[in-house]
């Protein structure tokens, strides 16, 4: 079994399109029992809330059902039940390193925009205060990236064997 743990700041918009979209991927491919997926956010601020309005609409649109509820990135916690633990952005990669306690835990964080294939862009960055297009280009990224992520899990590239 893979465990992923996708984060970002509120966890109300790009992680929760993150594992929606992630879910789906899985899915189609037959890999729901090897594949887990799951969100947080370095902040608590949105704790207990469901996913931005705005992503929910424009997920739904591409297919995708955004259900999580937000809650914070538990350092204590989340390091050991997840392989890997994929930032939006670069503030989310420091963070999570600033937490990381080992060089073990230190090795599962990941920067989601290396897993992309075709848009090249150094990060997924926040749509929390733009308009429509920041929340399409988000979708955008999340695709390609989750698309990239599919192919390193089932070929041995990520874990050093094949799920
Ligand atoms: P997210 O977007 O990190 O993609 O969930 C944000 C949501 C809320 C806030 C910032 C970013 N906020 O400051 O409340």
């Amino acid at each position: 079994m893979v465990r992923l743990l996708f984060v970002c700041l509120g966890n109300i918009c790009r992680s929760p399109g993150a594992e929606a979209v992630m879910n789906e991927y899985v899915n189609k491919e037959g890999l729901t029992d090897l594949v887990q997926c799951d969100s947080a956010g370095i902040l608590g601020y949105h704790m207990g809330e469901r996913a931005d309005r705005r992503m929910r609409h424009h997920a739904q649109q591409r297919g995708y059902r955004v259900d999580s509820i937000s809650r914070k990135f538990n350092p204590e916690t989340d390091f050991d039940r997840f392989d890997l633990i994929i930032g939006m952005d670069h503030q989310n990669i420091r963070d999570l390193r600033s937490m990381a306690a080992t060089r073990h835990q230190m090795q599962k964080i990941h920067l989601m925009t290396d897993f992309c294939c075709r848009i090249e862009r150094s990060e997924v960055p926040d749509p929390y205060y733009g308009g429509s297009d920041g929340f399409e280009l988000v979708l955008d990224l999340l695709e390609d990236a989750c698309g990239g992520l599919i192919e390193q899990i089932k070929s041995e590239e990520l874990f050093g064997f094949p799920v």
